[in-house]
């Protein structure tokens, strides 16, 4: 009798396994995430996003679901644990105007909408075409378009011309450009604009450039925590309101993660 597969066969199948979005090895208890304590996302959120696709972990080591569009795959949104973190921030500072740098197709920017922040949106896609047809439909479909201005634009530029026509923001969220020193310029004119009360919201803090930008807000009187996410999320924050607490998924050996420094895990 012979044996179906060779060597080479049964080689190629484990290949297809660990590369398949959600059976992939390590990706077997693949979930999503909303910390005890924050408001969840409604449970039909992707209705919104009728391209959305679930894929496997944009970090192979926290079995988080990621979603991405299927039609410009590789660009993941927020994960679920991360969207409620920004949703559930947005709300606590939802007293003044938000902003947001990098919406992609506007998963980020419904969760964040969803908090009832009125917010102004800088993405460089946000002319005409899919991406910004994508954001548009989600933003109605969610029914909170009108709480939201769409910029076609690029940080920092435009988020000086919003702060020179008087934009102030309480909450602003970052998942623009990370090269080099694109993040450290993206927070320093934020920082022009910022109202007392205020937090400031890194996504990708896995990324060195992030988290050094953010970390150095330390040194300017701001309070600054990492969140353990699947690829990271930073908060700081000044003022008289603080951000509710995030408590990281147990299901994941965050030590073995290692996303941060020794002395950067949540409080
Ligand atoms: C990773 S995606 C954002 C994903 C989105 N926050 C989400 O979770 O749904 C990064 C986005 O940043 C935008 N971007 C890149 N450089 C930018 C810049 N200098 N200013 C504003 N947006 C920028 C890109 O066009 C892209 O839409």
């Amino acid at each position: 009798m012979r044996i179906p597969f060779g060597l080479q066969g049964w080689s190629r199948v484990l290949r297809l396994w660990t590369r398949h979005p959600l059976l992939g090895l390590g990706q077997l208890s693949a979930h999503d995430y909303c910390s005890p304590g924050l408001g969840d996302l409604p449970g039909d959120i992707e209705r919104y996003f009728p391209s959305v696709h679930q894929v496997m972990s944009f970090n192979p080591r926290v079995p988080h679901i990621s979603r991405e569009d299927k039609r410009q795959p590789g660009v993941g949104f927020v994960t679920w644990d991360e969207s409620t973190v920004l949703m559930n921030v947005a709300k606590r500072f939802s007293h003044g105007l938000g902003l947001e740098i990098g919406c992609w197709m506007g998963w980020s920017t419904v969760c964040l909408a969803l908090s009832d922040i009125h917010l102004d949106v800088i993405d460089p896609g946000l002319g005409s075409g899919m991406q910004a047809d994508t954001v548009r439909y989600a933003l109605q479909a969610a029914g909170v378009a009108e709480r939201v201005n769409l910029v076609k634009g690029l940080s920092p530029e435009d988020v000086h011309v919003l702060g020179q026509k008087g934009h102030r923001w309480t909450f602003c969220f970052i998942d623009g450009d990370h090269a080099g020193d694109a993040p450290r310029r993206d927070i320093s004119a934020v920082l022009n604009y910022c109202e007392p009360d205020c937090a400031i919201m890194c996504h990708d803090t896995i990324n060195e450039n992030v988290y050094e930008a953010m970390s150095n807000l330390a040194q300017c009187g701001w309070q600054v925590t990492f969140l353990q996410t699947a690829v990271g999320l930073g908060i700081a924050w000044r003022g008289k309101i603080d951000p509710p607490q995030h408590i990281a998924d147990p299901a994941v050996n965050w030590r073995a993660v290692g996303l941060y420094p020794d002395n950067c895990y949540d409080p």
